[in-house]
């Protein structure tokens, strides 16, 4: 839709100026599980003309493993620094979008490095949205709890205030992934560009 939409000033569309702008840094999203970063983060790369990586995936390939199984064989404190490594690694490698995984803000040496080389974006969830997501496909280790509704409970309440810090947050809920999408690109053009375009974004939260 708004690929075709031009700044009046420049000519040029806001997902070119949002690169231009971005000047080698990535997009990183950040937020609890299942709040969409995969799939939005998807989305924004193939707006914006990034490639898309998400943290996960690239942890697995590198362990030769799935996460489950890296949770069990090897256990968290071991997946986290294979986390911090590949993030890394993922942010030295130039600009592109990248979804991390929910927990992966919690360690300061990321933080630090997504603060220098990246634009950050909380897609900020519900507990009960991400509940009901949760319980549809309940695949992710720090949920095989007694009582999963809790846990994401308390690592929303442990997490929020590190999420918190990113430079952006957008209100992820159950509308079309290309609203969200576009929520992102007002965003990260109104951050880094300093002009608001009225396009009508209900879920960016001040
Ligand atoms: C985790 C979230 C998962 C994955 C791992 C740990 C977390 O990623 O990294 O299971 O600590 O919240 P998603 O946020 O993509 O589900």
């Amino acid at each position: 839709m708004s690929q075709t939409v031009s700044s009046a000033s420049t000519g040029l569309t806001l997902e070119a100026q949002i690169k231009a702008a971005l000047g080698g840094r990535s997009v990183v999203l950040v937020g609890m599980m299942r709040a969409g970063k995969s799939t939005i983060g998807r989305r924004l790369s193939a707006r914006l003309g990034l490639p898309f990586f998400d943290a996960d995936a690239e942890i697995e390939a590198a362990a030769g493993m799935s996460i489950p199984d890296i949770f069990e064989s090897r256990g968290e404190a071991d997946f986290r620094d294979g986390e911090v490594r590949v993030i890394a690694r993922l942010l030295d490698g130039g600009p592109a979008v990248l979804a991390t995984g929910g927990g992966a803000l919690m360690r300061k040496e990321t933080r630090d490095r997504i603060r220098d080389k990246a634009v950050s974006i909380w897609l900020k969830a519900d507990v009960d949205i991400i509940m009901r997501r949760v319980k549809r496909r309940s695949d992710r280790p720090l949920l095989q709890t007694a009582d999963p509704e809790a846990t994401v409970g308390r690592l929303i309440r442990e997490r929020e205030p590190v999420y918190q810090q990113a430079d952006l947050t957008i209100w992820s809920r159950d509308v079309p992934h290309e609203k969200i999408v576009e929520e992102c690109i007002e965003a990260l053009h109104r951050h880094l560009c300093g002009v608001t375009e009225a396009r009508g974004g209900m879920g960016v939260i001040p």
